[in-house]
């Protein structure tokens, strides 16, 4: 028979970018091609769990078995993540952006001989960090990710803590690595049990290997098997 570890427990996953729009026609994005996020989904639901993916837009077909949500921006996505709840484990793969634009237009912007349109941005709900400081529906395991460019560990270090998490999966995702839109990831699995930090670096994966190995430590994390 096929080990289904995570059988019986519920995952919600986000993946993918957020689209922010600036006007009907035009919208601030970035480089995720949500491979990570949908990789995790796919091995969460062969370890046989239920899982719900909230995605932003991305180029991938929906993994077999997984109920998905797409959605476009960040406040879309807190929402949908909101009306998932609750789950056993929450791993918050997407890469939101941190802002948004405050002054949307109702109509296309056009070019004017008054200038360039000034572009005001707002902070956008941090989703990983609301829903880690949830204190009725909080998912027993909240796990989130670091990309950066410097000061990896140190930076998700400060992430852990700041966020409320319980993991983060630290990748470097300098332009010289490729794994921004690539198919590897080189990632670092930093715990936090009892106050006790630990750090974990992982050999270079593909993307569904890094998802098939941290949904093994989740599974063993939760079922203690
Ligand atoms: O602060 P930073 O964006 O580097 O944090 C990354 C982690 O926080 C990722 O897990 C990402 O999915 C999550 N995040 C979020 N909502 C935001 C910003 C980041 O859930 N607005």
């Amino acid at each position: 028979p096929v080990p289904r570890p995570l059988a019986g427990k519920r995952v919600l996953i986000t993946a993918g970018p957020t689209h922010e729009p600036i006007d009907p026609v035009r919208y601030i994005a970035n480089r995720s091609s949500g491979k990570q996020g949908f990789a995790i989904a796919a091995a969460a639901q062969a370890a046989g769990a239920e899982v719900i993916l909230v995605s932003g837009p991305v180029d991938l077909g929906d993994p077999a078995g997984v109920t998905v949500k797409h959605v476009e921006s960040a406040r879309q996505m807190l929402e949908q993540v909101q009306a998932s709840l609750p789950a056993d484990i929450a791993i918050f793969a997407a890469a939101v952006a941190d802002w948004r634009v405050a002054n949307e237009g109702e109509q296309k912007l056009k070019k004017s001989s008054a200038g360039m349109p000034p572009l005001q941005l707002v902070e956008n709900p941090d989703i990983l960090a609301t829903i880690s400081k949830l204190t009725d529906k909080r998912p027993p395991l909240v796990i989130g990710f670091a990309a950066e460019t410097e000061h990896l560990i140190d930076n998700a270090k400060s992430k852990l803590a700041r966020k409320g998490c319980d993991w983060i999966v630290a990748n470097d995702v300098s332009p010289a690595t490729g794994v921004m839109g690539g198919d590897r990831n080189t990632v670092h699995l930093i715990t936090r049990r009892d106050g006790e930090i630990a750090v974990d670096s992982w050999p270079v994966m593909t993307k569904e290997q890094v998802a098939i190995e941290l949904v093994a430590h989740v599974a063993k994390s939760v079922t203690g098997k």
